[in-house]
């Protein structure tokens, strides 16, 4: 049996946090792993991310036909690109389509801009089109924990504008379900919050044959640690909201 204690500082990582300009990553944070998402390549993205980004387009044959253009920044890096854009393009523009310093999914490692190959690429608004092979992207996506982070339409809660190229990488279980919803990941995470807890989860959905998966937000303002024990039978994972709680999922195996 293994025993696991979660503190505050587990609301804050993890492949569901919120990066929005109300949502700033924590102070000192510090990215995990970043690794290229093929060989080769400069684009980063944290290590899952881009194993599960690699699996996809594999699994398109896309055939070199969808382009990473940007996938982790350093906030250095992001500072330069929102400078950059300001000078260039104004202020409107910079704030619909560049996130501030410091609160850009980017320097997380889980969000990646894709275009589809062309001579020349835009750097800040790539082309992706809804149709051939980034269309397939976009059907197939969610199955390998990629959602569309800024449809049309949803403007005014994620305060930026629409990004059709701009993909974030939640994890399969999340991104099916909220695929399956409709739900942008701010949405997700208040559904949960208002409707679940450990002892009332969601729902249980049946992941692979024979397992089951139940999740549900853990409030964590005003909790020192919250303790898990696993068992043979059932283990857990877990992510940070970065807004003071931590969406748990019990992986249970069914009897028999
Ligand atoms: N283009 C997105 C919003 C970013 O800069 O993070
Ligand atoms: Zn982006």
């Amino acid at each position: 049996m293994r025993k696991i204690r979660l503190t505050w500082e587990d609301t804050q990582k993890g492949p569901l946090i919120l990066v929005t300009p109300d949502h700033p990553l924590s102070e000192g944070w510090k990215p995990g792993r970043m690794v290229p998402v093929m060989d080769g390549s400069p684009v980063l993205l944290e290590k899952r991310a881009a194993e599960m980004l690699g699996r996809l387009l594999k699994d398109l044959k896309s055939n070199g036909q969808i382009v990473p253009v940007s996938g982790f920044r350093s906030h250095e890096e992001q500072i330069r690109i929102w400078e950059d854009t300001l000078q260039k393009e104004g202020e409107q523009f910079t704030r619909t389509y560049v996130a501030k310093p410091g609160h850009s999914e980017h320097e997380s490692g889980l969000a990646i801009d894709l275009a589809e190959k062309r001579d020349e690429i835009d750097f800040i608004r790539p082309d992706f089109p809804g149709d051939g092979v980034c269309g397939l992207f976009r059907k197939k996506a969610a199955g390998y924990g990629f959602v569309e982070r800024y449809p049309a339409g949803k403007e005014a809660m994620t305060g930026i504008g629409a990004e059709p190229w701009h993909f974030r990488y939640v994890g399969p279980v999340h991104g099916r379900f909220m695929e399956q919803e409709g739900m942008i990941l701010e949405e997700y995470i208040a559904f949960l919050k208002e409707n679940t807890s450990p002892d009332h989860p969601y729902c249980q959905i049946r992941w692979e044959e024979g397992t089951c998966v139940e999740i549900s937000y853990v409030d964590m303002r005003g909790k020192d640690e919250w303790l898990l024990t696993e068992t043979e039978r059932e283990h857990f994972s877990w992510s940070g909201s970065n807004e003071g709680g931590i969406v748990l999922c019990r992986h249970r195996k069914r009897h028999g």
